[in-house]
């Protein structure tokens, strides 16, 4: 059982790094994905007692911050609150790291490429290093909770002064300060997941959309995914807090909420006191005064009937549902450890479609899982063909060392994943434009998110069903829904013009 706490966070792995791998052991454990994959009874604390130290409160008065975010929407969250503790420490922000006293990249380890990205932008940092030695260089996120890269970072990259895990982002000021006072590498990475931290400060940006975590960790353990090991155990926050925030959001003026969490469908299955699932929580979420409700991510296993049920009720309810896939062959699943079927996602289609009219789907899908055939890849293809993803996020399988897919055979060439890859990406495109073709001419509700990317003069925003929309209209709207005439459907893109602004 969940319960509050006034006792302090716990006790420090932290220690001073010297420049060696060898020493290095001497002085700490280093984060272990082994350990991490390990799943305990532990009661997970809720702490509700989050302040920064009184020393370091002004600390940063003066000095400027840049945080540089890689990956999902758990990890651009956590930046707000990484910004929020640096900002209640007297930081101000800054968009140039040439300006900057501390900067922080808060990594991603889902795939390879994510990961040689950060390599690559670390690898610049050292020229600002050179030039300002006071300058805190600081890595943070998923690739910080792998053994492999702390060491390769330890060897090769010593321009870094700070590293700490995706556990101990409340510690963030006590580490700063130690990076601040040490000549050595400070690093503190608790493998195992640690408490539930209330109360940390977060600096949203602008007040029209904002991400609530409503739980950490995923237990799914995919055989090709990284994450159960980078962000631990399944830890649901408390209803009340949950609901709570999204109330003061909704009091701040929010005009759209994104409940986060890896796998937000076993939301409450860790509650010992109570028994409160996801779906219970989006009927008592629903009747807050929020225009817009979305949630990411879900998993297909755990999507139940009572949550169908809520969600059939509309209202502030978007009918847009991310419901990765992944493959569409049952083997290649088994093979994945996705724990449904072929059939079994069909008919979780075919319930949703049938409880919420116009609902929109999309997905993650990965090509090119070891031993993969092309039979299976086509299977993927009918699959997309059957459910009409209006969206798909698509990968080539990166094998990450630690998961069981790393050591399965990986039998398909790099040229056939990338033909693979290519071919599906042209079915999801055409069926996203026969999709798109249904809404000409018709007038959608649009809440306006800001200027289109390459053209300031254009508006941008998106629907219920999360379609970019573009058209010519005053920037007061930004922040504001509108109704929009849809007059010419793209691929990926709707344009139109505005019929009239709309309360909401
Ligand atoms: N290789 C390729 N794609 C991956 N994903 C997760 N792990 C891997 C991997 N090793 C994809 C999945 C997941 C999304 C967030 O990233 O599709 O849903
Ligand atoms: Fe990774 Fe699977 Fe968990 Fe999603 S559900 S985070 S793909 S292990």
């Amino acid at each position: 059982m969940m319960k509050e706490t006034k006792e302090a966070t716990p006790d420090l792995k932290s220690a001073k790094s010297p420049k060696t791998t060898a020493d290095f052991a001497k002085y700490f454990q280093p984060p272990s994905l082994k350990d991490a994959k390990k799943r305990g009874k532990e009661e997970i604390q809720v702490h509700y007692d989050f302040v920064i130290p009184e020393d370091m409160q002004g600390i940063g008065k003066g000095k400027r911050y840049h945080v540089r975010t890689y990956g999902c929407q758990m990890n651009e969250h956590d930046s707000e609150t990484i910004s929020g503790i640096l900002q209640q420490m007297g930081y101000t922000s800054t968009d140039e790291v040439e300006d900057a006293d501390v900067i922080l990249f808060n990594t991603c380890a889902i795939r390879e490429n994510a990961e040689d990205k950060v390599f690559g932008e670390l690898g610049h940092m050292k020229r600002l290093k050179n030039n300002n030695p006071n300058l805190i260089l600081g890595v943070c996120g998923c690739m910080s909770q792998e053994e492999k890269v702390v060491n390769k970072i330890l060897k090769s990259y010593t321009q870094v002064d700070l590293i700490f895990g995706t556990h101990n982002i409340h510690r963030l000021p006590e580490l700063l300060r130690d990076a601040m006072f040490s000549k050595e590498m400070v690093i503190e990475v608790w493998s195992k997941e640690g408490d539930i931290v209330e109360n940390m400060p977060k600096l949203r940006e602008g007040n029209t959309k904002g991400w609530v975590n409503i739980m950490y960790g995923c237990d799914k353990f995919c055989t090709y995914c990284i994450v159960p090991y980078t962000r631990g155990k399944e830890r649901s926050r408390r209803p009340e807090d949950v609901i709570a925030e999204v109330r003061d959001l909704a009091r701040q003026g929010f005009k759209e909420i994104m409940l986060l969490g890896q796998n937000v469908n076993a939301y409450g299955k860790d509650f010992e006191d109570i028994q409160y699932g996801f779906g219970d929580l989006l009927d008592e979420i629903r009747k807050i005064d929020i225009p817009r409700i979305r949630f990411t991510t879900s998993h297909p296993r755990d999507f139940d009937d009572h949550l169908i049920e809520v969600l059939a009720h509309g209202g502030n309810l978007v009918e847009q549902i991310h419901l990765p896939v992944q493959s569409g062959s049952t083997e290649v699943l088994k093979r994945m450890a996705r724990k449904y079927t072929r059939e079994h996602y069909l008919e979780l289609v075919r319930k949703i479609k049938a409880a919420i009219p116009n609902a929109s789907l999309s997905s993650d899908i990965i090509v090119g899982f070891p031993g993969e055939t092309d039979e299976q890849f086509e299977e993927t293809i009918s699959m997309v063909e059957e459910v009409r993803y209006d969206f798909a996020y698509t990968f080539i399988y990166s094998p990450r060392e630690g998961t069981p897919a790393a050591v399965m055979e990986d039998n398909v060439p790099m040229e056939v994943k990338k033909q693979r890859l290519y071919r599906l990406n042209e079915v999801l495109g055409r069926i996203s434009l026969e999709q798109n073709k249904k809404l000409q001419d018709q007038v959608l509700e649009v809440l306006v998110e800001g200027e289109s990317k390459n053209n300031p003069d254009v508006l941008a925003g998106r629907t219920r069903t999360n379609k970019l929309v573009h058209f010519t209209g005053d920037k007061s709207l930004i922040g504001q829904y509108v109704h929009v005439k849809i007059n010419d459907a793209k691929t990926w893109t709707l344009h139109g013009e505005i019929v009239t602004k709309v309360e909401v």
